[in-house]
């Protein structure tokens, strides 16, 4: 356990729940912590929930996908994740995409209001530097409303943030230092580790043709003509715009959007928004950004 057992965030989560934002530059630690701090919480007895709003290297997800976890203790007292609910954002980085990525969020959060909860747990990435990545950070905070952050501290990094953050009275702001066995992951790594997530994702697979008039495209549309898009990314969403699965573009017309999906994706009857991504992938799962800037 990465965080001291009698650390004071602890024991307010413990008796009190809450509603805690991580914090911290790439490879701080986030999730590792996260994952430290839902097995502690989940074995004395808390309802817990972790928003995994990391697009890039989600823990629960498909990459470019944001995801809202909560978890059972089995016989054992193993802790099992389970996914509630799904967004498609469609890239793997916020950069881009801030406002798929915020409204994602928010409605994740509202999913999990709606449920209930003792303890969420929310997993950004860790795009912190710069003043697009604080003006992100500090929008999310307003939009998400945590009693408390917790950070990660390397240096000054997040200094901007949290000097912002200590200033309101709606939330507490809690430090620990960068755990020393931390590891950077190259980009080289980063990607294979999201190739090996997506070949485990498509296998398998069976070709569904969609036809607009029973289903709609959410957002905007690629000009397909004399396009190479096979393989783009489409999020297969449901009428309330949660994403029940995703497909590979394999074709489209004016009437009909066909894709590849895993045999296994059992939600097609539910499936009544598609939403293009920016990535598209080939048989090995190598990644082509197609941003929505050339569409
Ligand atoms: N306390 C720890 N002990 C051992 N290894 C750790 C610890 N914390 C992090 N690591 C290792 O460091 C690497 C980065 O950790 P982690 O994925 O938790 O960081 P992150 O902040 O979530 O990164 P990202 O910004 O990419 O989401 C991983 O390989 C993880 O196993
Ligand atoms: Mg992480």
């Amino acid at each position: 356990m990465h965080v001291p057992d009698q650390h004071p965030l602890l024991k307010v989560l413990t008796e009190r729940g809450g509603v805690c934002f991580l914090l911290g530059a790439t490879d701080a630690g986030k999730s590792t912590l996260i994952r430290d701090m839902v097995q502690l919480l989940s074995i004395r007895g808390q309802a817990v929930m972790v928003l995994d709003a990391d697009v890039g290297q989600s823990t629960y997800g498909l990459p470019t996908t944001l995801n809202l976890v909560r978890f059972s203790v089995d016989d054992q007292q193993r802790v099992v994740p389970h996914v509630v609910a799904s967004v498609f954002v469609g890239a793997t980085s916020p950069v881009g995409h801030l406002l798929p990525v915020v409204v994602g969020c928010r409605r994740l959060m509202d999913r999990a209001l709606a449920l209930g909860f003792d303890t969420l747990l929310i997993d950004p990435t860790g795009f912190v530097e710069g003043p697009l990545a604080v003006e992100l950070k500090l929008q999310k905070i307003d939009l998400l409303r945590p009693t408390q952050v917790l950070a990660l501290v390397r240096a000054n990094e997040l200094q901007p943030i949290l000097h912002a953050c200590r200033q309101r009275a709606d939330m507490s702001v809690y430090c620990l230092p960068v755990p020393a066995a931390a590891r950077s992951r190259s980009p080289a790594e980063r990607r294979a580790n999201r190739q090996e997530r997506y070949r485990c994702y498509f296998t398998d697979l069976v070709r569904v043709s969609f036809r607009l008039g029973d289903t709609a495209v959410w957002g905007r549309w690629p000009q397909c003509a004399g396009r190479d898009l096979k393989g783009l990314l489409v999020g297969l969403n449901d009428a309330y715009g949660y994403c029940c699965g995703v497909g590979l573009l394999s074709g489209c017309t004016e009437r009909t959007i066909a894709v590849d999906l895993p045999r296994s994706c059992s939600a097609v009857r539910e499936v009544r928004l598609l939403r293009f991504g920016s990535v598209a992938l080939d048989p090995d799962g190598n990644e082509r950004f197609i941003s929505p800037r050339q569409w």
